[in-house]
């Protein structure tokens, strides 16, 4: 039997500057009812205990790992060389350059080692947390269902759009 309350999305972020834009992604997590951990880790201010959470995190019944950072983000990469399992980057958007160096940073991995890069600050978070749901989705009908409905709801918002 699975317990529901075990987390089986790790949320980790560089800083806690990031959690302006990272917090979306909790928002849509709940809103499908997956349990999920949120940690701040650095790849380059604590690169020990970054390893060590992405080592454990499969045995501990993380199914995806999301990670986000701004600047020289290597935040998603580092995570990725030490765990089999699938890992979704979040470029945070920085102040200096808008975001794009976090973006290059995150998606410029070398051919060996993937991650999943989304979209520059929240949009990207939502997608990361979205693409996470589906990732769980692949072997979770009630989930998949749920996905169903969001996109639907979605569309039917779009079409019912009043223009004045
Ligand atoms: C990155 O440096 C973090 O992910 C953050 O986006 C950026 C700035 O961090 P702080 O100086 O705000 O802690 O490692």
């Amino acid at each position: 039997m699975s317990d529901a309350s075990k987390p089986l999305v790790g949320v980790i972020m560089g800083s806690k500057s990031d959690w302006e834009t990272m917090r979306e992604i909790v928002t849509v997590l709940k809103g499908f009812d997956v349990a999920h951990e949120c940690r701040v880790l650095s790849a380059h201010r604590t690169p020990a205990e970054t390893a060590e959470y992405v080592s454990s995190a499969a045995n501990r019944g993380i199914e995806v790992l999301i990670a986000g950072a701004g600047g020289a983000a290597h935040l998603a990469g580092v995570a990725a060389s030490h765990t089999l399992l699938p890992v979704i980057g979040v470029p945070v958007e920085s102040q200096s350059l808008r975001g794009m160096d976090s973006l290059l940073s995150t998606v410029q991995m070398p051919g060996g080692i993937p991650v999943a890069t989304m979209a520059i600050g929240r949009p990207g978070a939502k997608n990361a947390a979205l693409f996470a749901t589906a990732i769980l989705a692949g072997h979770r009908p009630d989930l998949r269902e749920k996905l169903r409905r969001y996109r639907r709801d979605q569309a039917d918002k779009v079409i019912s759009t009043q223009l004045s």
